[in-house]
C-alpha cells in the first residue's frame, strides 16, 4: 500500500459513504481501475451526492443501454459536428473581439475573456444540438441561464459538504426550472421539426442530406434508445450536453492562455503548433474536474499492492493521479513542453477519465491526428488558443482576474484537488491593429 493509494478508514470524520472504500492517486492504479470491464458507475443511492436529475443520462448508466446510446452520441459528435462547432467558437470569438476592438476607437481593447468564451461556446453548443434559436445572439443570455442553472444543480450535487442543504435544494430546484424551460421553449419545437422530417424521409425516396446536421436530428432517429427511460432522462440529457459542451472546456482555456503567458517562448508557441500542444495537454493534464467514482466488478489486486474487492467503491482523484511523480517527473506539478512520458501515458492523464465512460467529448477538444486520409483537427483547445494570441491577447495590467473558490473536494486529504480555483473572470487587452485577418487565423 502506498500513501497515495490507501483504504481511508482512518480519515475520519469522513466516512466510506464519503469517499469510497479506497483512494487512488497513482497513475497506474488509474490504468487498471479504468481498463474496460473492471469497473462500472457508482449507483446512484451508493453516491456521496444527489444525482436525482442526472439519474440515467449517459455517464451514469452502464452496460447494453450505455453503449448502444453512447454509439449514437459519439457518431453524432463526429468529424463534421466539429468541425462545425469550432467553425462557430471561432466566428463568434473573432466577431466579439472585434466588437471590443471597435468599441475601443483606437485605444487599447478590453474584453472579459470569461464572458466571451461563453458566449461563443453556449452558441456553438446550440448550433451542435440543434437547439434552433438558441444561438440568436438575442438569445444568448436565455440559452446561458438555462445551461447555467443546470450545471449549478451539477456542481451543488457533486460537492454537497460545501452547500447548505436549503441552498442545495434551491440549487436543484432551479436546475429542474431550467429542464423544464428548455424543453417547452426549444426542445419541443426543435423535437417537432426534426421528427416531421425524419418522418418524411421514412414515407419515401426523400433526399437524406435535407436532415439537418445536429446531435438532436441523431436523437429523434434513436429515440427508441430514452423510450424506456421516460422524456425527463433524454431531456436531461440534451441539457447536459448543452451545457457540458458550452462550460466544460472554458476553465482548460483559461489555464493554457496563463501558462502560455507566462511562458518565455510564447512567440515562439504562436508559431510552432507542436510546442502550444504541448502546452495545451500539459494545462488540460494540471486543471481537471477532480474526482472520478467506480465500482468494482470483480476483486482486484493495484500495482501499488491494494487488493481491492468486488463492489467497493473507488475514488479516483484525476489531480493526484494526473500529478503523480513516477510518470509525469519530479516537476509533475508544473507546465512543461517537451516532457518525456512512458510509452502508453497519455500526456493529458485522465482528465478526461478512461474506458467504457470515457469522455465523449474529448476528441472535439484536443483534436485528431488526421488518420482515414482526413487532414489533422487541431481541435477546439488550440483553436481558441490560436485565435487568442492572434489578437494579441494579454491580461489586461489594470484589472486582475479573479477566482472562484473551487468546492470542497469529495476526497478529503487530496490538498491537491482543493486548491484549484476556476476563474469567474478574466479580463484581457489588446492593441486594435492585430486581429484583422478573416477568422483571427
Ligand atoms: C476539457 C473539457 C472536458 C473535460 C475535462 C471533461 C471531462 C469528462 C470526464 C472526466 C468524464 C467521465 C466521467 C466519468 O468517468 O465518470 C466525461 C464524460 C463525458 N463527457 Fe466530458 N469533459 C470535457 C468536455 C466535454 C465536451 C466538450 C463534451 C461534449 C461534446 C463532453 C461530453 C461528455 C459526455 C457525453 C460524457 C459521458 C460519456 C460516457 O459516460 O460514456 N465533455 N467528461
Amino acid at each position: 500500500m502506498t500513501p497515495s493509494a490507501q483504504r481511508p478508514e482512518t480519515a475520519a470524520p469522513a466516512s466510506p459513504r464519503d469517499v469510497g472504500d479506497a483512494i487512488v492517486s497513482t497513475y497506474l492504479d488509474a490504468q487498471v481501475v479504468l481498463r474496460p470491464g473492471v469497473a462500472e458507475v457508482m449507483p446512484d443511492d451508493r453516491l456521496p451526492v444527489n444525482y436525482s436529475f442526472m439519474t440515467g443520462i449517459l455517464v451514469r448508466v452502464d452496460g447494453k443501454d450505455h453503449q448502444e446510446r453512447r454509439r449514437v452520441l459519439g457518431a453524432a459528435l463526429g468529424r463534421q459536428a466539429t468541425e462545425r462547432f469550432d467553425r462557430t467558437v471561432r466566428d463568434r470569438l473573432t466577431r466579439s473581439l472585434r466588437q471590443a476592438a471597435a468599441d475601443a476607437n483606437g485605444d487599447t481593447a478590453r474584453a472579459d475573456l470569461v464572458q466571451v468564451l461563453r458566449h461563443a461556446l453556449i452558441a456553438a453548443s446550440a448550433v451542435t444540438m440543434g437547439l434552433d434559436g438558441l444561438d440568436d445572439p438575442a438569445n444568448i443570455p436565455t440559452a446561458l441561464g438555462i445551461a447555467d442553472r443546470f450545471s449549478a444543480g451539477i456542481r451543488g450535487s457533486r460537492h454537497p459538504r460545501s452547500t447548505r442543504p436549503e441552498e442545495l435544494a434551491q440549487i436543484v430546484a432551479d436546475a429542474a426550472a431550467a429542464q423544464e424551460q428548455l424543453d417547452t421553449m426549444y426542445l419541443t419545437p426543435a423535437w417537432e421539426k426534426r421528427q416531421a422530417l425524419v418522418d418524411v424521409l421514412d414515407s419515401g425516396p426523400a433526399d437524406k442530406t435535407a436532415l439537418p446536421p445536429d446531435l438532436l436530428t441523431q436523437l429523434v432517429r434513436n429515440a427508441h434508445l430514452y423510450s424506456d427511460r421516460g422524456r425527463d432522462v433524454l431531456v436531461r440529457e440534451i441539457l447536459s450536453l448543452f451545457a457540458g459542451m458550452a462550460f466544460d472546456v472554458i476553465p482548460s482555456i483559461l489555464f493554457a492562455l496563463d501558462a502560455l503567458l507566462d511562458h518565455s517562448d510564447l512567440l515562439k508557441a504562436e508559431t510552432d503548433p507542436a510546442l502550444l500542444r504541448a502546452i495545451a495537454f500539459e494545462s488540460l493534464r494540471l486543471r481537471t474536474n477532480g474526482v472520478v467514482h467506480r465500482r468494482l466488478r470483480s476483486d482486484v489486486e493495484l500495482p501499488s499492492g491494494l487488493s481491492l474487492r468486488a463492489g467497493d467503491h473507488v475514488a479516483l482523484d484525476v489531480d493526484g493521479i494526473n500529478r503523480d511523480p513516477h510518470v509525469y517527473g519530479s516537476d509533475a506539478r508544473q507546465v512543461r513542453a517537451g516532457r518525456r512520458l512512458p510509452p502508453g501515458v497519455q500526456p493529458f492523464g485522465f482528465t478526461f477519465s478512461g474506458g467504457e465512460h470515457t469522455c465523449l467529448g474529448r476528441g472535439l477538444v484536443t483534436g485528431s491526428a488526421g488518420a482515414g486520409g482526413h487532414a489533422e483537427r487541431p481541435g477546439l483547445l488550440m483553436d481558441v488558443l490560436h485565435t487568442l494570441m492572434d489578437h494579441g491577447v494579454q491580461r489586461d495590467p489594470a484589472h486582475a482576474p479573479t477566482n472562484r473558490q473551487r468546492l470542497t473536494s469529495s476526497v478529503p486529504g487530496s490538498e491537491v484537488a482543493e486548491s484549484v480555483e476556476d476563474y469567474v473572470s478574466y479580463p484581457v487587452s489588446f492593441a486594435t491593429q492585430r486581429g484583422l485577418t478573416p477568422n483571427g487565423h
